[in-house]
This record gives structure tokens, C-alpha cells and sequence, in this order.
């Protein structure tokens, strides 16, 4: 049995989690999540305000954490924590904490890869959405397409070009005048627009693209996102037009990965299909995938906390990694951007 604390520093939350084995599954015991809202006022992350915000923030939020699920310190196996990708500044003050916490428990430290964290967060959900699979993570900062053979190999089919796929909702968020983070916004936006009204084009989607070219799998959102300043532009009256603008996009973006990870899933014939990140959140995009792959493939989407950046999933991801021998030194370092570990 081992009981691991897991934190999350990599952005704008300051997350911490613990799970256990003991039923002989991972359970999740505790998950506290802060998030900065500070942030809303400058319309995106300010790098050096969220490792103020998480050096306040860290010590309450482990300690709740630990409290909530009925733990000590003293209970605890290991420290799981995020090293990478993410703000080198926020994640740092995960990673001293995590480190001072191991080297006093004197328990082992546990690094890891922030996109690992996101893949495993929906089997805390639904203990079936385990390898194999296709997966798709779509979060602020990263658009991954993968085939998931087993935990800790992952073959990277595409990515984006430019944009990830949230900030491609949060650069429309802003706009179309809406709060950041953007997205959940523009879906309850979108959701009251006209499909007809503005068809963008589906961005990397070709018919005739052979297998084997990268744009079958990668994706691009940068023109996308131009189409949407040209529409907001070309306006004669952005009120009546906002939510229609908002469906236009939403959709065009929603067929264009709906899309790629159905050929993903089709080509490695994958009966699952594993989604990840903040955008996994999103209905539309949910709900296409779900009627596109209807029947032959079961797809599973994590519960909007999980979906997010939380430190369960970096508990989760510890412990696969804990009990595949890895131990982090004490001058690991925290890195801005890596691939996932075991990456093809
Ligand atoms: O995974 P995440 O919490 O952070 C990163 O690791 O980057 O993802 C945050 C992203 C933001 O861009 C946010 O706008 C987007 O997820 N998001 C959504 C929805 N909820 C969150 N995008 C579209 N529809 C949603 N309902
Ligand atoms: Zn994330």
C-alpha cells in the first residue's frame, strides 16, 4: 500500500492531493485546488504574480490537503510533484516545497511531466480508461494527439503548429470581450449562436491529405483565430453577431479534432479514446466526438476538476511512475518544456 501526496505548481493553481492503494486501486483520498484569479485582471497568466501567489499559497494548501483526507504527514510514501512542462519560476516553488517535504518525511521525491498528469486524470474517474488508447490532450498550454499502448509509452501522432487549443478559446474569449480563461465562456456563448451564419474553414483539414504527411494528425489554430478577428472586424454590430461568431468557431475547431483523433483511433485501431486538459471540459467538443466514433469506440472525458490543472492527476501519474522504481534527485531541476517521458 502507498499513500502519495501529489502538487501541482506549473500555472495558476496551486493544487495538492493525496491517493492511496489500499483497496488495491488508486483512490483519491484529497484534492484541494487554489486558482489566481488575480489573473483576470491582465487577461492572461503574469508569470511572476503566480510564483508570489503559490509561494503564499502552498503551505495552507498541502496542509489541507493532507487534513482532508484524514492523513499526517507522517502517513504519507512519497511526494509526486509537477517538474515539468510549465512556468520554470511557478513550478520551482512546487518542487523546493516538494523536496524540503522529502528530504524531512524522508520519503522518496517523485518528478512529474505535467501532459503524464493530464493522461491519467480521467481513469481516477472511470478505472476503464487505461492504456490501450487513443488520447487527445487539449489544454492551454499544449494540443497533443497520442496512441497509448501502455502507461508510459506514448507515441506522439501531432500537435499543434501554433496556438493550443485553449488559447485558441481564450485569444477568442478576448475578442469577443469575454473573461479570461476564456473558454467555458465562449461555449455558453456559442451555445446560443447560429451554426450557418459564419462557416470558418476547418483549419488543417484536407481530404485528400495522404497518411503519413504530419498535417493528417497535426493541427494549427493560428488562422483560425484570424478568421475570427476578421469576422469581429468586419462586424456592423458585434452584439447581435457575438454568439454566432462564437458558434462559427467553436465548430470549425471542434471538427477539425474531432476529426484528427478519429483517424487516430481508427488507423492504431483503438476501441478508447482518452481525453485530457481543459478543453476536455468542453460539451460540443465532448459530445461530436462521442457521435462521430458512436458505436465501434468508447470515449472517456474527465470530470471538470480533473480536466483541469489539479494535483490529483499528478498524484496519479506519481505513483505509476513511484512504483516504476523512479526516484528524483534533490537537485532536480524544473524545466519549461520537455517531452512526455517514454515519448516516440
Ligand atoms: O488544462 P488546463 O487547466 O491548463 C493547462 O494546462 O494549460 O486548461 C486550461 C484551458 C484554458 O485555455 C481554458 O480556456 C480551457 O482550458 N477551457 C475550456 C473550457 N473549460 C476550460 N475550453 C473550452 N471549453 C471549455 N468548457
Ligand atoms: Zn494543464
Amino acid at each position: 500500500m502507498t499513500r502519495i501526496l501529489g502538487i501541482e505548481t506549473s500555472c495558476d493553481e496551486t493544487s495538492a492531493a493525496v491517493i492511496d492503494d489500499a483497496s488495491g486501486a488508486p483512490s483519491l483520498l484529497s484534492l484541494v485546488i487554489l486558482s489566481q484569479d488575480v489573473h483576470t485582471i491582465f487577461g492572461g497568466v503574469v508569470p511572476e504574480i503566480a510564483s508570489r501567489a503559490h509561494l503564499t499559497a502552498i503551505v495552507p494548501v498541502v496542509r489541507e490537503a493532507i487534513a482532508q483526507a484524514e492523513s499526517t504527514l507522517a502517513d504519507i510514501d512519497a511526494v509526486a510533484v509537477t517538474t515539468e512542462p510549465g512556468l520554470v519560476g511557478a513550478l520551482m516553488v512546487g518542487l523546493n516545497y516538494a523536496k524540503g517535504l522529502s528530504l524531512t518525511l524522508e520519503v522518496p521525491l517523485v518528478a512529474v511531466h505535467h501532459m503524464e498528469g493530464h493522461l491519467f486524470a480521467t481513469s481516477l474517474d472511470d478505472p476503464r480508461a487505461e492504456p490501450p488508447f487513443t488520447a487527445l490532450l487539449v489544454s492551454g498550454g499544449h494540443t497533443l494527439l497520442l496512441d497509448v499502448p501502455a502507461w508510459g509509452e506514448y507515441k506522439l501522432l501531432g500537435a499543434t503548429r501554433d496556438d493550443a487549443a485553449g488559447e485558441a478559446f481564450d485569444k477568442v474569449a478576448k475578442l469577443l470581450g469575454l473573461p479570461y480563461p476564456g473558454g467555458r465562456h465562449v461555449e455558453a456563448l456559442a451555445s446560443k449562436g447560429n451554426p450557418l451564419r459564419f462557416r470558418f474553414s476547418r483549419p488543417m483539414l484536407h481530404r485528400n491529405t495522404p497518411i503519413g504527411d504530419p498535417s493528417y494528425f497535426d493541427v494549427s489554430f493560428s488562422g483560425l483565430k484570424t478568421a475570427v478577428l476578421n469576422a469581429v472586424r468586419g462586424s456592423d454590430d458585434i452584439e447581435r453577431d457575438r454568439a454566432d461568431i462564437a458558434r462559427g468557431f467553436q465548430d470549425a475547431l471542434v471538427d477539425t479534432l474531432v476529426e484528427k483523433t478519429a483517424r487516430a483511433a481508427s488507423m492504431y485501431r483503438r476501441d478508447r479514446i482518452v481525453l485530457g486538459g481543459g478543453v476536455a471540459c468542453n460539451r460540443a467538443l465532448r459530445d461530436a466526438l462521442r457521435v462521430r466514433v458512436a458505436g465501434d469506440v468508447q470515449l472517456f472525458a474527465p470530470s471538470p476538476r480533473l480536466a483541469t490543472d489539479n494535483a490529483a492527476m499528478i498524484a496519479r501519474a506519481g505513483l505509476f511512475r513511484y512504483y516504476h522504481g523512479e526516484r528524483a534527485p534533490l537537485d532536480q531541476p524544473a524545466r519549461a518544456t520537455a517531452p512526455l517521458p517514454g515519448q516516440a
